[in-house]
């Protein structure tokens, strides 16, 4: 089809990853962002999780998520070869894990939940598990998903910014942009910008460094304390997250307080480690946890929503929105998340 002009209206990992797919399949893209990457792409710890991050009653959107899944060690290796930059995209699996009796009991119903998705959760036991992951607890249990990886979502941002062009302006209303398409991936600010019911989450995640780290991304609960791990390569270990329905922007001492002590509980190396970052973002969250994809008007797309899965539904997100943009209808696993099911416009 003949090239068309594109403005996206967000530059975190979903605007960045729709512009740069749209630029790919040969339309002009113009990202728009004061502050690109800075958003809660810049907090992400990036887990690739699918199976993790399923839970019950949300079926349409693990489906979806799995497809997610599918596609990134392809889209990783495309985004590094076009980008030349490194992603710390690891596939070494997530490890899930408990220390107590209450804590494994929750465990196992949410295992037998991911088993009946099909999900390849592996049981290990207790040697089995010291084995992998030297470091855990002695009276840690769990397993192993394979299937659940990460990535670096500032990584991921930075080397989407080689690819596509950034104005740092501020977009006061939709209808200001002059282009074919526009399309709306502002997390959080969709809600004033589509009117749509997007509320942010907050989400507070802490960096540490030190000597000795894990080698999975480990996450579970520790004496009821939910907690994920995440190693970077290159020594960094997230610790995440808190959920918060506030938008203030900063951590609580009683949200940190928990998270270290659920990281130490489950690895205690990591108490020996420095603590040099707390950041605080807020997820776009929907009332149902899913996305929102699709056509909000005549030439206007959004893709928003995404909730604790932005890094993950990121390059499917991208195909589907270049696919409306090329004209086609979205994918079936998309159906379900369609803007209409919000606001019951049509
Ligand atoms: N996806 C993890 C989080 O939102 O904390």
């Amino acid at each position: 089809m003949a090239p068309l002009s594109v403005s996206v209206v967000g530059g975190g990992v979903i605007g960045l990853s729709i512009a740069w797919e749209c630029a790919r399949r040969g339309h002009a893209v113009t990202v728009y962002d004061p502050d690109p990457g800075r958003g809660a792409s810049h907090v992400a710890a990036g887990m690739l999780a699918p199976v993790g991050e399923s839970y019950f009653g949300e079926r349409e959107l693990t489906a979806l998520l799995l497809e997610c899944a599918r596609r990134w060690p392809g889209y990783a290796a495309e985004l590094a070869a076009a980008s030349g930059h490194e992603l710390g995209h690891r596939t070494e699996g997530t490890l899930q894990v408990g220390l107590t009796a209450d804590d494994l009991a929750e465990l196992r119903r949410l295992w037998t939940h991911q088993r009946e998705l099909g999900a390849d959760v592996v049981a290990l036991d207790a040697d089995g598990l010291r084995e992998r992951e030297p470091l855990l607890n002695p009276r840690a249990r769990g397993v192993l998903v394979e299937s659940d990886h990460q990535v670096d979502p500032r990584r991921v941002v930075a080397a989407l910014r080689e690819l596509v062009p950034v104005r740092r302006e501020a977009v006061r209303r939709l209808s200001d942009l002059e282009a074919d398409v526009v399309v709306l991936a502002a997390g959080c600010a969709s809600a004033a910008l589509g009117g749509l019911p997007v509320r942010p989450v907050q989400g507070a995640v802490l960096r540490l460094r030190g000597q000795a780290a894990p080698r999975h991304v480990i996450r579970g609960y520790a004496d009821g304390r939910a907690v994920y791990l995440v190693p970077r390569r290159d020594g960094e270990v997230l610790v995440g997250a808190t959920v918060e329905e506030r938008a203030d922007g900063h951590a609580t001492a009683g949200g940190v307080r928990d998270l270290l002590r659920a990281a130490t509980d489950l690895v205690p190396e990591l108490a020996e480690h420095a603590l040099v970052e707390v950041s605080v973002g807020q997820r776009p969250g929907t009332a149902d946890n899913g996305p929102i994809v699709g056509e909000l008007a005549p030439g206007v797309l959004v893709a928003t929503g995404h909730y604790r899965h932005g890094v993950l539904a990121a390059p499917y997100t991208a195909s589907a929105v270049a696919d409306l943009v090329d004209g086609a209808t979205l994918p079936l696993l998309w159906e379900p998340f369609s803007p209409q099911r919000l606001t019951g416009r049509r």
